[in-house]
This record gives structure tokens, sequence and C-alpha cells, in this order.
């Protein structure tokens, strides 16, 4: 039998010191520990595989940092989510999208000058190479626009090959204003052509929110003009799913950046991973969620589906990895639901009337409380994309095109690291030990 003890200059970890002690089969190992500007401190287990030929085994990765990052902070217990220590409600109400990419990108705010130029530089790359509309037509109409975004993003490296060295910071800032600049015209071709309307040509006089509603919205038949609060409600939007730390799609890019793959390949898996209901599909089941249950009478018979070990049915929008509290997005979300109803005359939508009761039941419940599971930002933001003019079909895409900028900057901290590696996780072996081959006529 295996016994492992750990413990820190004694039994607690001593925010004093440097090191950890882990006792592994009487042998005690000195691990260093590293403190983070805030949130708790890791232990360096690095060396245990050479000073004790034992893997750690953590799988979901719940007690493991995959890296040091310095873009983005969440503390789940208090409901708290940083972003190069700026709080999201912050930016969401008072800042604007861009403004949070530039701050991801490169760790500050942009200055007056900065920010002009920035913008410039994105407004100027929304173009897409003329030969990738032939390559949208290759897709069946009734694709999923998902599985067009999978392809076309990563088909990006086929035609901006003067971006995919990634050894050259100048290509990688370039492959990222690419990336940032495309992907509304990317989602938005997605979705024109899905419902068989011709694709609209970005336009450089409007901001990049109300560019991606005109792209979407608008036909060569008659004017469109952008609601300026529903193109901040869009904006706002993006700005909360801009990045989320080490969340499965990002930790995704990050893997798959580590080998040397170039930026438009990493991003393209990063959309694929985001694309599962557990994740970025959350939206589209939870909308999906509310209008099956329909009416509030309705709602005690899902609350206790949820809740019946037996049956597979989930609370979508609810319940989160990392938040044990009130998601500090599902706040912010939440007020833009109720602005965009209101703009747009649907005050008594009846999707939110069970919403707003489903969430107060669900608060009151001791399984939901007991067991900290509170709305997520995926709880009201169907309503107010569909309320937007969004299928469901395209939630998934918006949370990908928002949170392009995070998993760039992510992968660029990664590059940018002088001790960055291969990602290489080990495994528990439970299969076949060895064995002989036996032809088949032995069989
Ligand atoms: N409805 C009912 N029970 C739930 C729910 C839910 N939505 N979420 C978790 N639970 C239960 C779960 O059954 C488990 O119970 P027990 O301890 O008795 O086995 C307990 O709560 C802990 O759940 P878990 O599955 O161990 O938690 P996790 O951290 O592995 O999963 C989650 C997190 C988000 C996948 C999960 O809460 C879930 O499936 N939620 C619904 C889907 C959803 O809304 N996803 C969007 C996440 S936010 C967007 C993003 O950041 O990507």
């Amino acid at each position: 039998m295996t016994t492992v003890q750990t413990s820190t200059n004694g039994d607690q970890l001593n925010q004093d010191s440097d090191k950890s002690n882990l006792i592994v089969e009487g042998k005690t190992l000195d691990l260093p520990l590293y403190k983070g500007s805030i949130g708790p401190s890791v232990m360096d287990i690095s060396r245990l595989y050479a000073q004790s030929d034992m893997f750690t085994y953590d799988p979901g990765f719940t007690s493991t940092a995959s890296c040091e990052s310095k873009i983005t902070y969440i503390d789940g217990d208090k409901g708290v989510l940083l972003h190069r220590g700026y709080p999201i409600d912050q930016l969401a109400e008072q800042g604007s999208f861009l403004e949070t990419c530039y701050l991801l990108l490169y760790g500050d705010l942009p200055q007056g000058e900065q920010f002009e130029d920035f913008k410039h530089r994105i407004t100027y790359h929304t173009m897409l190479h003329e030969q990738i509309h032939t390559f949208y037509k290759g897709f069946r109409r009734d694709a999923h626009p998902m599985a067009i975004m999978v392809g076309v993003v990563g088909a990006l490296s086929a035609f901006y090959h003067d971006s995919t060295d990634i050894n050259d910071p100048t290509q990688r800032n370039i492959a990222s204003l690419r990336m940032i600049a495309k992907m509304p015209t990317i989602a938005a071709m997605a979705y024109k052509y899905s419902i068989g309307q011709p694709f609209v040509t970005p336009r450089n006089d409007l901001d990049y929110s109300a560019n991606f509603l005109n792209m979407c919205f608008s036909v060569p038949a008659e004017d469109y003009k952008v609601d300026p609060v529903l193109a901040r409600a869009m904006d706002r939007i993006f700005i909360l799913h801009a990045d989320h730390e080490q969340n499965a799609s990002t930790s995704t890019v990050r893997l798959a950046g580590s080998s040397g793959a170039n930026p438009f390949a990493c991003i393209a898996a990063g959309i694929a991973c985001l694309w599962g209901p557990s994740h970025g599909g959350a939206n589209e089941a939870a909308l999906t969620m509310l209008e099956e249950i329909g009416s509030v009478d309705r709602i005690p018979e899902y609350i206790r589906r949820a809740k019946d070990k037996s049956d597979p049915f989930r609370l979508m929008g609810f319940g989160h990895r990392v938040y044990k509290n009130y998601d500090p997005r599902a706040t912010v979300m939440q007020k833009t639901c109720h602005e965009v109803l209101d703009t747009l005359g649907l005050k008594d939508e009846p999707l939110l009337q069970v919403a707003m009761e489903l969430e107060r039941i669900a608060r009151e419940d001791p399984y939901f409380v007991e067991k900290k599971l509170y709305p997520n930002i995926d709880f009201y933001s169907g309503i107010t994309l569909r309320a937007l003019g969004f299928p469901p079909e395209m939630f998934t895409v918006l949370f990908a095109l928002a949170r392009t900028v995070g998993w760039i900057a992510q992968w660029r901290e990664m590059i940018e690291d002088p001790q960055q590696r291969i990602g290489r996780p080990r495994q528990l072996y439970t299969g076949p030990t060895l064995r002989d081959y036996v032809p088949t006529s032995n069989r």
C-alpha cells in the first residue's frame, strides 16, 4: 500500500514558507512552493516523478495549476473575476470590447493614441480573402455554424501564410489582430450562409459590435440601422465572454500551441472544445431547456428531474466548476437581458418569466443551495441573444467570437514564456499487462 502524507512547515500551508514537504512512502521530498499575487499558492511537483517514481492523479484537473498566468484571476468562492486586475463588471459597464481586447493582449488599458491605432488596425483586418467565400460553399446549407467555424478558422492558416511563424513576434501580433478582426466576419458569414442570404461586407464606419450586427442582419434590398442600445448590449456580451482563465477550451488552445502548431490551428482546436454542452454549448442548451419548460407551472417538474440522480437531466445554465457563488458575469448578463428586452418592447417575454422564477425556486431549494449551484453566464444569455435576433445555433458561435481574444492572449503568453515546453500529461494505466500476440488461427 502506498501512503502519501503532505505537510508544509508543519501541517498548515505557511505564507512565509517557499517550500513544502511531501512525505511519499516514508521519504520526505522538499517541493518548491510558489505564491500567486492573489489566490492559492501552488506546490511545484514537476520533479516528483524523478524523485519518487510516482505521478499525481487529478482527472478533470480540479487541483492542478497547468501554467503561470498574469491575465485573468477568478475567486470562485467569492464570485470574483478580474482581467489584468480589473473587475469584470467595471469593464463590462464602463469599457468597450476592443479596450478589453487590448487589455488582455498587452496587459494594460490603452492610452488615447494607442487605442486609436489598435482600433484602426482591427478595422482594417476585418475583410476575408475572397477565396474564403468559395470555401463556405463547400458546406451544406444546414451545417451547424460551429462546424463551419472550426473549418474556416482552421483554414485561415492556408490563406495567411505570412503570419504563421510562431517564433516571429511581429507575425504573432498580426495573426492575433487578424483573428480578432476576422472572427465577426466569419461568424456573420456562417449565419448568412445558413439562411441563404448574401454575405455582407464589413463596414469601416461602424464600431466592432455594430459592424457585426450589421453583417448579420442587414440585407442589400433595404437600409438597416443598428440600434445603439443593442450594439452596446452586444459589445457587453462580448466583454463578458472575453476570457476565463484556464477553462477547457483555453487549456485546449494552450496544449495545441505547446507543440508549436500555428495560431489559426490552435484557435480552431479551442472552438471545437467550446462546442460541447458542458462548456460553450450551454447557452443554447439553457434556452432549449427554458423553451421546453415553457411555463412557470411546469418548473417544479424540472427541478425534481434535476435532483433525480437516475435522470441525466441537469438544470442548464446552473452550476460551475469554479464558481461556488453567483457567477459575476451572470449579474451583468441578467441586467443586459432586461435592457435588451425593454428596448425591443419584450418586457413580458414568457421565457424571461420562466427563467426568473426558475432561478428564484432553485436558489431556495436545499439541493442547489448545499451544492452551491448558482446561475452561470449562460442562464440569461440565451434569452438575450434570441431577443437580439440570433437563432440558438449561433449562440456558441458568438461565445467563440468573443473568447478568441482570450485564447490568443493565453496562447501568446505561453509562447513568450521561456520555460514553455510541450504539454504531455501522464496516466494511471489499468489495461492489460504484457501478453504475447496470438495468430488468428489460434484465438
Ligand atoms: N443541475 C443539477 N445538478 C447539478 C448541476 C446542474 N446544473 N450541476 C452540478 N450538479 C450536481 C452534480 O450532479 C453533482 O452532484 P453530486 O455531488 O450529488 O454527484 C454536484 O452538483 C457537483 O457537480 P459536478 O458535475 O461534479 O460539477 P462540475 O464542476 O464537474 O461541473 C458543470 C460543472 C458546469 C459542468 C455542471 O455544473 C453542469 O453540467 N452545469 C450545466 C451546464 C452548464 O450550465 N454549463 C455552463 C458552464 S458556464 C460556461 C463556461 O464557463 O463555459
